[in-house]
């Protein structure tokens, strides 16, 4: 792990120039402002969407500066490539992230890289990912996905559009709850999002809001929102809190040893030290809001380009088809080999990453791409929705949407590090297979259930809160007549309570 300090990640911050001693090579917009440098006509509520746009005008590599605070940004193919070199860049901490910091603390996500409970962590929780403990929560997964299923019958049947994003919300929410923490947040039964969710949204919009107020105008612009992210965070760490106790309380999740369990019990292997109940707390939340929010919106979007490409959608279908029969409850097995239906949801996260951007700093004094120098310590972000349409690597038509980007030999002719979805290096996304088995399963089991009718007048927007959503995607879902397995009964869901012991059901 590189041996950065915190001080090193809070000074590179602030501004990128002092790491980059020939900044002036990089391009940054036309018309560069005192004071507020190029905030004028940008779009404080959609960053990476205009950042997105300048990398188009100005090249694989730039740089954008507001009121002081200088960032520098790569999209290039060949440039993140470098970055990802594990032996001279390490992920940095930096910009939302580390706005996170004060709910998430020293968790996983928002952990320096010199943090002791980092490598603690990682070591007592990856085997929660392993492809055994993946068998185990697959049947939970099916559970909580035909909740959903029951919830879109009942829409379809009354001719009600579905609210996509709110609904697979949802279904994310209450399959990592119930996974990893054995937590029923009932939120089927309810007619609006459980305030867990409405505060970690509160969370998150907060600390991007918090990049693009100037540091002296914060406590002036931002006094109420901070007030209400302070009874945000306190209600994340109330309901994690009572999580918590009521598993101490219950002496374990019965056998299945989850994730929770993991947190509670499992001492690491070679040291025998444990988690602290402060990192517990600080890991649940971590896991609840990282578990959920960005497979969310995977989900959201590839709804989205399915119902715009019904070629596309039949094509999934008559897979989903084929490798499941007529079976209601396909097995674990059965999910990794939708093929097609997995290289539509890749091709969702390449135009969507909805974690949209990762941090990498330089472990040593280096140059990067041959010509611009960085001090150890100095920064620049990764935009990875501007990786995955560098028009070097997936051609002049990047835009357009196409799961076959994602065959075998599509994929093997690529060079490597040109799909970053996840993150690089030690520090990607722990939870990859997780969300990749949950999001294949769900698109399986819709597809051979609902023809997908989208609204003609709807286009798409994209909601920016850290994390990527499309805004106000609606859909009409008919029951499929016909087609194997299309009329299958919602099997009886199983054991779990139908309650959220946090707030009670139906909130
Ligand atoms: C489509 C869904 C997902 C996407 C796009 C995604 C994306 C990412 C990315 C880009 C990172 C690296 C961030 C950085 O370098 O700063 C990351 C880290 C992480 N993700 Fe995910 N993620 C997803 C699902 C999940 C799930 C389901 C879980 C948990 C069950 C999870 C837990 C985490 C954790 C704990 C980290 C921090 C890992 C570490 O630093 O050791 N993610 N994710």
């Amino acid at each position: 792990m590189t041996a950065t300090t915190g001080a090193t990640a809070v000074r590179g911050f602030r501004s990128a120039e002092l790491g980059w001693p020939e900044l002036h090579r990089i391009p940054h917009p036309p018309y560069r402002l005192p004071v507020v440098g190029d905030a004028l006509g940008s779009n404080p509520r959609a960053p990476i969407q205009d950042s997105l746009r300048l990398g188009r005008r100005l090249g694989p590599i730039f740089r954008r500066k507001a009121f002081g605070k200088e960032i520098v940004f790569v999209g290039g193919a060949g440039l993140a490539a470098e970055m990802a070199d594990e032996a001279r860049f390490a992920k940095h901490v930096g910009l939302g992230v580390a706005n996170l910091r004060p709910v998430a603390g020293d968790g996983l996500f928002t952990a320096y890289n010199h943090e002791p409970n980092w490598q603690l962590a990682h070591d007592v929780l990856a085997p929660g990912f392993s492809r055994e403990a993946m068998a185990g929560y697959h049947p939970v997964m099916l559970d909580v996905a035909e909740r959903l299923t029951e919830h879109w019958d009942a829409a379809g049947a009354a001719g009600r559009a579905v609210d996509v994003p709110g609904d697979m919300t949802k279904l994310t929410l209450e399959t990592i709850a119930r996974t990893g923490f054995g937590h029923d947040f009932g939120s089927f039964g309810r007619t609006r999002p459980h305030p867990f969710v409405a505060a970690m949204v509160g969370t998150l919009t907060f600390a991007q809001r918090r990049n693009v107020v100037p540091d002296p105008l914060a406590p002036l612009l931002l006094r109420s929102a901070t007030r209400h992210n302070q009874a945000d965070m306190a209600y994340l760490n109330d309901t994690v809190d009572a999580v918590v106790r009521a598993r101490r309380s219950s002496g374990g999740s019965g056998g299945g040893g989850d994730l929770l369990d993991r947190m509670l019990e499992t001492a690491h292997p070679e040291t025998g030290e444990r988690l602290s109940a402060e990192n517990v707390r600080r890991q649940v939340i971590t896991f609840l809001v990282a578990g959920h929010e960005t497979t969310s919106g995977a989900l959201s979007f590839a709804l989205h380009y399915l119902a715009q490409h019904p070629d596309l959608a039949d094509r999934a279908r008559a897979e989903v088809d084929q490798v499941w029969g007529d079976t209601s409850r396909p097995g674990y097995e059965q999910v990794a080999r939708l093929r097609y239906v997995r290289r539509v949801l890749d091709e969702a996260l390449r135009l969507w990453p909805t974690a949209p951007a990762f941090s990498r700093e330089a472990r040593e004094d280096t140059v990067l791409g041959g010509v611009h120098p960085m001090r150890r310590g100095a920064w620049a972000l990764v935009l990875t929705a501007m990786l995955h349409r560098d028009p070097e690597v997936w051609g002049a038509d990047a835009e357009r949407f196409d799961p076959d980007r994602f065959d075998a030999a599509a994929v093997r002719a690529r060079p490597p590090h040109t799909f970053k979805p996840f993150g690089t290096g030690a520090r990607a996304c722990i939870g990859r297979q997780f969300a990749l088995h949950e999001a294949t399963l769900v698109l399986g089991l819709l597809l051979r259930r609902y023809e997908l009718r989208p609204d003609p007048a709807y286009r798409l927007r994209v909601a920016e809160r850290l994390t990527l959503m499309p805004d106000g995607l609606r859909l009409n879902v008919d029951r499929r007549v016909g087609g194997a397995g299309a009329d299958a009964e919602a099997p009886q869901v199983s054991s779990s309570p139908s309650g959220c012991p946090v707030t009670g059901a139906g909130d």
